[in-house]
C-alpha cells in the first residue's frame, strides 16, 4: 500500500515518535489491544477513514488498528487540534497515510476528509460525525461500502440519533462515546484537566480567586467544574437541565442564569453541544478583560460571528491563541482559540492515561463491529458491556488495584426477593 499525505513537515517526525511513544507508556490497555491484534489481525482486508483529532493517543490506536491489520487513512476533526510532529511520524516512522495540517483553512479541512475517504473505507470512525456527514451527501457514492462507522463524542452521538430518528442511517453507527469506559472518565476527567491546562498555556493567568463560569453541566462540565474549584476559583455553573442544576448545586456551585453570570465571570468557558449559549447580550455586559473560550465539540457555542461584526475593533493574536475584541462601551473580550476546544487548540488534548480507555474501547469496538457485520441494522448500536468490563478490568489490573468479587453467597442474595428481611 502507498502511504499518502499532506501534513506540515516530515522532518518534525523525531519530535513526534518520542512524544508518540511516551503517550504509548501511559496506554497499557490499548497496548494489549495492539499485541493481541497484532497475532489474531482481526482487521486484515478492512479499509478504514478516521477523522480524529490528530494527538499521540490517537497515533496509538492507529498503530493498535494497523497491527490488526487494517489500511488507515487519517485526517483531522478540528482544523486546531493537529499535533504536526505527530502527523509527520504517523507517516514516516509508521507508514500510515494523514491528510492533517494544525491551523489548516475551511476549504483544506474538508479536501483532507475527502481524501481520507478516497481509500474507499469499510469502517469510519469520527469525532463529530463528519465522515458520516459527508457520506450522506456528497460522498454518497461511498457509503454502500461501509459496514459499521465509530463515533467518539456526545455531539457526534447526538448528530446520528436524529440521523436514526429520521431514518437516513445508511449504515450501522457504534456510540463509543456512551460506553461507560469513555464518557465516565474521557468527558469528566480529561475535558476537566486539559482544558485548564488550554486556558492556562493560553494565557498564563492564575485561577485562584477568579470566579469561573461553566456553562453545562454535562460529563465534561463536572469534571471542568471539579478541576477549576480544586485551583481555587469562585465557580458558577450555568444549565438548561432542572436535575444537572440541582446536582451542580448540591455539589457546591453557584448556579444562575447566564444573564446573571456574564455580569460576574472573569473566566468563561462552554462545554454544552449547543450553540450560542455566549451571545452578544452577555458579551455587552461582562466586565474588562473577560476571557471566553469553548470546550464543547464545535465552534458554535460563542457567538463569534456577532461579536464580530458589532465590536468596535478587534487584536487579533494579541498572544497565540488570544484575540481581543472592544465593544462599543469600551470593555475588552479576550477570546481564546477562535472558539474551537481550547483543551486542542492550545494545549495536547486528554491525558494518555485517559485515552488509553477510550481508544481501547474504539478498538474493540470496531473488531466486534466486524464480527458482527451481518447482524447489524443501520442504526446507533451501544458498545457490547462485555468490551467496557474488560477495559475497566484492565485498567484497573495496570493501575495496580485489586477489588473484592462477589462471595457464591452474595450473588444468591443479590438474585433473590426473599432473602435477608
Ligand atoms: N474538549 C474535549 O476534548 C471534549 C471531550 C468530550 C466531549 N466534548 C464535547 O463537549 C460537549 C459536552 O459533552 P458532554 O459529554 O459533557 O455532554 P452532556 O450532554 O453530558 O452535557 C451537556 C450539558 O450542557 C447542558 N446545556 C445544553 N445547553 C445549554 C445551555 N444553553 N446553557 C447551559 N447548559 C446547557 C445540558 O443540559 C447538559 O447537561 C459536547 O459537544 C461533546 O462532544 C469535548
Amino acid at each position: 500500500m502507498t502511504v499518502k499525505y499532506d501534513v506540515k513537515d516530515l522532518g518534525l517526525a523525531a519530535e513526534g515518535l518520542k512524544r508518540i511513544e511516551w503517550a504509548d507508556n501511559d496506554m497499557p490497555v490499548l497496548r494489549m489491544v495492539r499485541e493481541r491484534f497484532a497475532k489474531e489481525k482481526p482487521l486484515a482486508g478492512y479499509r478504514m477513514s478516521a477523522c480524529l483529532h490528530i494527538t499521540t493517543e490517537t497515533a496509538n490506536l492507529a498503530r493498535a488498528l494497523q497491527a490488526g491489520g487494517a489500511e488507515l487513512a487519517l485526517c483531522a476533526s478540528n482544523p486546531l487540534s493537529t499535533q504536526d510532529d505527530n502527523a509527520a511520524s504517523l507517516v514516516k516512522d509508521f507508514g500510515i497515510s494523514v491528510f492533517a495540517i494544525k491551523g489548516e483553512d475551511r476549504d483544506t479541512y474538508y479536501r483532507h476528509m475527502n481524501t481520507a475517504l478516497d481509500i474507499k473505507p469499510n469502517v469510519t470512525m469520527d469525532d463529530g460525525a463528519d465522515l458520516v456527514s459527508l457520506l450522506h451527501s456528497t460522498r454518497k457514492d461511498l457509503a454502500g461500502n461501509i459496514v459499521a462507522s465509530m463515533e467518539e463524542t456526545t455531539t457526534g452521538v447526538i448528530r446520528l440519533r436524529a440521523m436514526e430518528k429520521d431514518n437516513i442511517l445508511k449504515f450501522p453507527v457504534i456510540a463509543v462515546n456512551d460506553a461507560q469506559c469513555k464518557h465516565f472518565f474521557d468527558n469528566r476527567y480529561g475535558t476537566g484537566q486539559s482544558t485548564i491546562d488550554g486556558v492556562i498555556r493560553a494565557t498564563d493567568h492564575l485561577i485562584a480567586g477568579k470566579k469561573v463560569v461553566v456553562c453545562g453541566y454535562g460529563w465534561c462540565g463536572k469534571g471542568v467544574a471539579s478541576r477549576v474549584r480544586g485551583l481555587g476559583a469562585n465557580t458558577i455553573v450555568t444549565e438548561i437541565n432542572p436535575i444537572r442544576a440541582i446536582e451542580a448545586t448540591m455539589d457546591g456551585f453557584w448556579v444562575m442564569p447566564m444573564a446573571e453570570a456574564a455580569k460576574l465571570g472573569d473566566i468563561f468557558i462552554t462545554v454544552t453541544g449547543n450553540m450560542h449559549v455566549i451571545r452578544q447580550e452577555h458579551f455587552d455586559v461582562m466586565k474588562d478583560g473577560a476571557l471566553v473560550c469553548n470546550s464543547g465539540h464545535f465552534n458554535v457555542e460563542l457567538d463569534l460571528e456577532t461579536l464580530e461584526k458589532t465590536a468596535k475593533s478587534k487584536r487579533p493574536k494579541v498572544r497565540e491563541f488570544v484575540d481581543e475584541y472592544t465593544l462599543k462601551n469600551g470593555h475588552r473580550i479576550q477570546v481564546l482559540g477562535e472558539g474551537r476546544l481550547i483543551n486542542l487548540a492550545a494545549a495536547h488534548g486528554h491525558p494518555a492515561s485517559v485515552m488509553d480507555m477510550s481508544f481501547a474501547v474504539q478498538a474493540l469496538a470496531t473488531e466486534w463491529a466486524i464480527k458482527n457485520r451481518s447482524k447489524l441494522d443501520n442504526r446507533v448500536h451501544d458498545v457490547p458491556t462485555s468490551i467496557d468490563e474488560w477495559v475497566a478490568a484492565l485498567k484497573l489490573e495496570s493501575m495496580g488495584i485489586g477489588i473484592d468479587t462477589l462471595t457464591a453467597e452474595q450473588v444468591k442474595y443479590l438474585s433473590s426477593h426473599d432473602m435477608g428481611t
